[in-house]
């Protein structure tokens, strides 16, 4: 990630390669703009009126060798309304803001975005918004690709600039929150990028086990452990697959000792083929993102050892690829659960849920204070939200709240499913406890149903981040492929926790 620090200072006094100026609708310039204005006379006015700039959100335009400054160039970037500006939209600026520069040279720059009043936010939330902006923004994955796009980054630096000297110790630590949960969200895209044959259920282990800090004690069990340990349900998933499972435990003490954890348990699927009841030859490869519910778990982990958060964790991941192995478990099989539990497999593609009921019922038997899983579990959350938001569905009343609040402020959104107990009937089995799939209707809350069976009566969320873990289009902040959906939701979410 590139080197990212704030400031205050004149734009006209300023020797960066760029110096990155707000425009408003009806090309009205903010408090650094109109200072610039003054200190450079005409060139500014007349551009504005000559040239076909109108300050529309995200477009750009930049002016060359003004006299009177010291800089190259003056970036101005349009940030359209300011009363609909939202905190989301200083992240899309700052994100476009430095892919255009660096593909123009710019090595240095210097960005006057936090001067933007944006409703209901702080300056340290501009500017964490603004540095998450250009780090997530910027993130590239390039490993396999013999030409790459980093080797030709210009970019080198860039300086958020503020009004007032007072507030650089308060922009500091949002930097610094910036910089952990981006460091954090760009861990998980990495290992979720990461193909199948190089990311499988041993290479999620090892990245865990290198997770090992003071504060943060991790135990990876191997297809022994597990057989020992009685985590059934995760194994018969597993029997199709050349592949050893894993079973990943995390326990981060950044709080009080003997405080109840928060529990954060995620799906670890490392390739889904669907199994028996195998998918479409379409888009399977997609399959590969089948991990990112565990790639969240250790990104927020990630996160929170940068951040030293004032919190006690607990990561639960359950990993193994789903194939079709001649021992491949099959429809029709009854699984007993660690939990004890049987369930009548009817459709092996629905084997997220199988092996989340180990890993909730590890948790849960953990006593934490919370638990919250990540889990890309249904094609139909894909329909339902679409990528705008992950499906949440639980028990924990101030925990949805919470995650909601931490949703609209992070714009790692969520929108609530219900989960009333008659869907529970649609996975009622004949000849079992419960079954692994309930219908075509409302598919994203059975599954959460199955899941609610597993946590006890400890306040539970789920996150189904199917539609929301990666993206075949690129967004402003996020280029094609893993997105880290998760680490921002959750890492704001505990941060407001360590708070109260
Ligand atoms: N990993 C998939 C869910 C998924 C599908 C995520 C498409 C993102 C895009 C999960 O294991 C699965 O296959 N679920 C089935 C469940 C069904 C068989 C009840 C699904 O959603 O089709
Ligand atoms: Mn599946
Ligand atoms: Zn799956």
């Amino acid at each position: 990630m590139i080197k990212i620090d704030v400031k205050a200072g004149a734009a006209a006094k300023q020797r960066d390669d760029a110096v990155v100026l707000p425009l408003l609708d009806g090309r009205k310039l903010t408090e650094s703009g109109r200072a610039f204005q003054q200190a450079t006379g005409k060139v500014l006015p007349d551009f504005l009126r000559k040239f076909d700039i109108s300050g529309a959100f995200s477009t750009s335009r930049t002016l060359y060798h003004v006299e009177g400054t010291y800089t190259q160039r003056v970036m101005l970037i349009g940030a359209g309304d300011e009363r609909k500006l939202t905190l989301h939209g200083l992240r899309r600026l700052a994100a476009t803001a430095a892919r255009k520069l660096d593909k123009g040279g710019a090595r240095d720059v210097s960005f006057y975005l936090p001067e933007l009043n944006v409703r209901g936010a702080s300056l340290p939330d501009k500017v964490q918004a603004v540095a998450e902006g250009v780090w997530l923004g910027l993130y590239a994955f390039e490993k396999y690709q013999t030409e790459k796009e980093e080797n030709k980054r210009a970019l080198r630096s860039v300086t958020i600039m503020i009004s007032s000297r007072r507030d650089l110790g308060s922009a500091e630590g949002a930097l610094a929150n910036a910089r952990a949960v981006s460091t954090g969200t760009n861990f998980a895209r990495d290992l979720a990028n990461e193909p199948g044959n190089v990311c499988t259920p041993e290479f999620l282990g090892e990245q865990a086990a290198a997770l090992k800090h003071g504060k943060l004690k991790v135990t990876v069990m191997d297809k022994k452990a597990i057989e020992k340990a009685g985590f059934t349900a995760l194994l018969a998933v597993n029997q199709g697959s050349a592949k050893e499972p894993r079973f990943i435990v995390l326990e981060y003490q950044g709080g009080k000792k003997g405080t109840a954890p928060v529990a954060l348990v995620g799906k670890g699927l490392t390739f889904d083929a669907g199994g028996i009841s195998i998918k479409p030859a379409a888009q399977m490869d997609e399959m590969k993102f089948d991990m990112c519910g565990s790639a969240a778990v250790l990104g927020i982990f990630k996160a929170a050892i940068e951040m030293n958060l004032p919190v006690n964790l607990l990561g639960v991941i359950a990993s193994t690829e789903n194939l079709l192995g001649s021992a491949a478990y099959k429809p029709g099989d009854i699984v007993t659960s660690y939990k004890g539990l049987t369930i009548e497999v009817q459709n092996t593609d629905a084997e997220g849920r199988i092996i989340l009921s180990d890993a909730l019922a590890y948790a849960a038997e953990q006593k934490p204070a919370e638990i919250i899983d990540f889990a890309t579990l249904t094609g139909a959350c894909v329909i339902a939200l679409g990528s705008q938001a992950s499906g949440l569905i639980g028990t924990g009343k101030k925990l949805k709240k919470g995650l909601k609040e931490s949703g609209d402020h992070t714009h790692d959104r969520v929108w609530e499913l219900p989960l009333y107990e008659e869907y529970q009937d649609q996975i009622k089995s004949k000849i079992a406890d419960i079954r692994n799939i309930g219908g075509r209707e409302a598919g994203t809350i059975t599954a959460a149903c199955f899941l609610s069976r597993f946590v006890d009566d400890i306040p539970w969320a789920h996150l189904d981040i199917a539609g929301t873990a990666w993206n075949m289009k690129g967004t402003d902040i996020s280029p094609v492929g893993a997105t880290g959906a998760g680490v921002r939701l959750v890492v704001d979410y505990l941060s407001r926790k360590g708070k109260f």
